[in-house]
């Protein structure tokens, strides 16, 4: 069995070593190192963000196999082969990462972490009020692997969390709204809203300023999806009227974050490099060694994109 890794080169022999080790007798060539092997030989390329046109270059493909949970880096080569099974990657460590991050950042608004950190800096000692995570309002675009992660976690922290979906939900601890409909519902009862939705047509620019005036004066927007999911001007004028007290983005439109861009010196943005949840190996490997047993059986593979929803 042959497989081709299309991603950062030096990420390959990371992804050799523990793909090998639950696929013993696969070939593992790395692109474009290894770009004279013969193309229709390859049954499986294993891709994050390819190149425009590359995917094609190999026509027996069984499937695409995604290096990420987000595939939007794969459907916008407009030379992507549409007959091709494309597979998500869906991994207990990227959930893991996923909570953590996120309920790193609930807490830290919630208990008013950045202001005592300000109040160190001028020496100063003052209690805030505290309140009940009870009265936190946590709203999760997206329940879909990590929104339902994120939400369970900080539901046994005893926050309010509700979360919003395309479906109707019955999960422990998460109040389900569903559909455009249920939107403002949603939005209205939000403190701190985290966007976890897949990048689509239906889904790129939904934090405008039209969702972010339906949020409560004072809240928070957390984005841990995709960059373009969020309207940055929309974002900065909230914030700089007062509506939105602070944001953490951890994806742009364009990665790396641009040097001149505005929310570098933002004083109400914190900017992470797009490092909320990263894909273990060690982990990952096992899923996507799953995946393929499963296709070499002729069965279907576990989390197939449905072309038709984008995601
Ligand atoms: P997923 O399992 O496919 O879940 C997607 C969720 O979004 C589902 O609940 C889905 O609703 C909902 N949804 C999709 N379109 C919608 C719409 N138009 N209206 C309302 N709800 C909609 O995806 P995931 O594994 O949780 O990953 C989510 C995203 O996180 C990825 O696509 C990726 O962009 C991002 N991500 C970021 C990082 C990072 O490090 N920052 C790491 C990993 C992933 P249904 O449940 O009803 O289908
Ligand atoms: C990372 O952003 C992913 O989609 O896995």
């Amino acid at each position: 069995m042959n497989l081709m890794f299309i991603s950062d080169e030096d990420r390959a022999d990371l992804w050799r070593t523990h793909l090998l080790k639950q696929l013993p007798g696969l070939n593992f060539y790395v692109w474009p190192a290894d770009s004279d092997v013969d193309k229709t030989t390859i049954d499986y390329v294993l891709v994050w963000k390819p190149a425009a046109g590359v995917i094609k270059q190999f026509p027996n493909i069984k499937a695409i196999l995604s290096l990420g949970a987000g595939i939007d880096g794969i459907t916008c080569d407009p030379e992507l082969p549409t007959d091709k099974p494309i597979v998500r990657l869906v991994d207990n460590s990227l959930s893991q990462g996923m909570t953590q991050f996120a309920v790193y950042w609930a807490i830290h608004f919630h208990r008013d972490l950045g202001k005592y950190r300000v109040f160190e800096q001028h020496k100063t000692w003052t209690q805030l009020p505290q309140s009940d995570a009870a009265e936190c309002r946590i709203g999760l675009l997206g329940l879909g692997e990590l929104g339902t992660a994120v939400g369970q976690a900080l539901a046994r922290l005893q926050f309010n969390v509700a979360g919003w979906s395309r479906s109707q939900k019955s999960i422990d601890g998460i109040t389900s709204y569903a559909g455009a409909a249920a939107l403002p519902g949603f939005l209205k009862r939000t403190d701190i809203l985290i966007c976890l939705l897949p990048l689509t047509a239906e889904t790129e620019g939904i934090i405008n300023g039209r969702l972010l005036e339906q949020l409560p004066r004072g809240s928070v927007v957390i984005n841990l999806a995709r960059g373009r999911h969020l309207v940055d001007e929309d974002l900065l004028a909230a914030l700089d009227c007062g509506h939105l007290s602070a944001a953490v983005l951890d994806v742009f439109h364009t990665e790396p974050l641009a040097p001149d861009h505005p929310f570098w010196d933002h004083p109400k943005v914190t900017v992470t490099p797009h490092i909320a949840a990263l894909t273990f190996p060690h982990s990952g490997a096992q899923y996507i060694a799953n995946n393929v047993r499963r296709m070499e059986r002729g069965e279907a593979p576990e989390n197939l994109i449905d072309l038709k929803k984008g995601y």
